[in-house]
């Protein structure tokens, strides 16, 4: 596996291997089995010939005033060997002033979807996380990326963003991975206090319950206060936002389901900010 710490490294490296096709999986590292799940698809996508690079970068444009930056978990040497153990080509892990010029002044901003969900729990942050994608779509210029469902409104804003600017990568998302008792997996994770982490899976738990109450019939405000109130039963668990959206177009949804809807969870544990979600089914129409 070519460790690449510069751009310029990068780009020599993967100029030698095209045309091969190349895959990108994009990360803050501190890996665990969700983005290696994301790694294996990359694998898979690639081919025998194609060429799968992944990016480890703790981007701080994408983190608020008073949030996890400068504590945000770290363990290169670790991530490279799971990595290595993936077959994954290469690694590009810059420093920041690698990345970022201080003289830098332009901006990509998804203006609706930013502003939603967890964008208006964290302003600024899908600003940061569209700018850096892009930066590393052009320091990369994959064929492919894959991102996971984990972080489902950062897909949607990836797939906005590459649909409204012509990018011409195709984005792949990657299913949720969970701990056994449900817990989706997360580099936050480590941080929970044991009786956080023992009382976390509660958001696997209210999602579970959603996703067999929905096929049922039953309109989005009530299942989303029986989501709540179930999340709110703990009270370890700080919930910061209940959403049902229409699981395509991320729109709020009145009266009865009538389309595949998911169901957005932000939760705080602590200071430890958990996000969790589930594609649920309207009921069946009658044949
Ligand atoms: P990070 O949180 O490191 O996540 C990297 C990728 O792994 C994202 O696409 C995320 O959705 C996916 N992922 C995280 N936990 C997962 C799980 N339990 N199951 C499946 N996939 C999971 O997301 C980011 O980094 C950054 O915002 C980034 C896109 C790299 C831009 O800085």
């Amino acid at each position: 596996m070519e460790v690449c710490r510069t751009k310029s490294a990068i780009r020599a490296q993967l100029a030698d291997w095209r045309p091969a096709p190349i895959v990108l999986v994009p990360t803050m590292g501190f890996l665990h089995e969700g983005h290696l799940s994301l790694m294996r698809l990359a694998r898979r996508q690639a081919g025998t010939t194609g060429k799968v690079v992944t990016s480890i970068f703790v981007n701080p444009t994408q983190f608020g005033p008073g949030e996890d930056f400068g504590s945000y978990p770290r363990d290169e040497a670790r991530d490279f060997d799971l990595m290595r153990k993936e077959g994954v080509d290469a690694v590009f892990a810059p420093e920041v002033s690698e990345v970022y010029d201080p003289a830098a002044q332009t901006i990509v901003e998804t203006t609706e979807l930013a502003k939603v969900l967890i964008g208006k729990l964290r302003p600024g942050h899908f600003r940061g996380v569209a700018t850096i994608v892009t930066k590393l779509f052009n320091i990369i210029r994959p064929d492919a990326a894959v991102f996971g469902e984990k972080d489902y409104q950062q897909l949607a804003v990836i797939r906005t963003m590459v649909r409204d600017l012509d990018m011409g990568i195709e984005i792949i998302g990657g299913p949720i991975q969970r701990e056994p008792d449900g817990l989706a997996m997360s580099s936050r994770n480590v941080r929970l206090s044991p009786a956080d982490r023992a009382a976390a899976p509660i958001l696997a738990r209210a999602l579970d319950e959603a996703e067999a109450l929905a096929p049922k019939g039953i309109t989005a405000s009530r299942l989303r206060s029986h989501v709540r109130a179930t999340l709110e039963a703990e009270t370890r668990a700080h919930v910061q936002s209940v959403d049902i959206r229409d699981a395509h177009s991320l729109e709020t949804i009145a009266g009865p389901l009538t389309r595949p809807a998911v169901i957005l969870l932000a939760v705080k544990f602590g200071q430890v900010f958990l996000i969790d979600n589930r594609v649920v089914q309207p009921p069946q129409e009658e044949p």
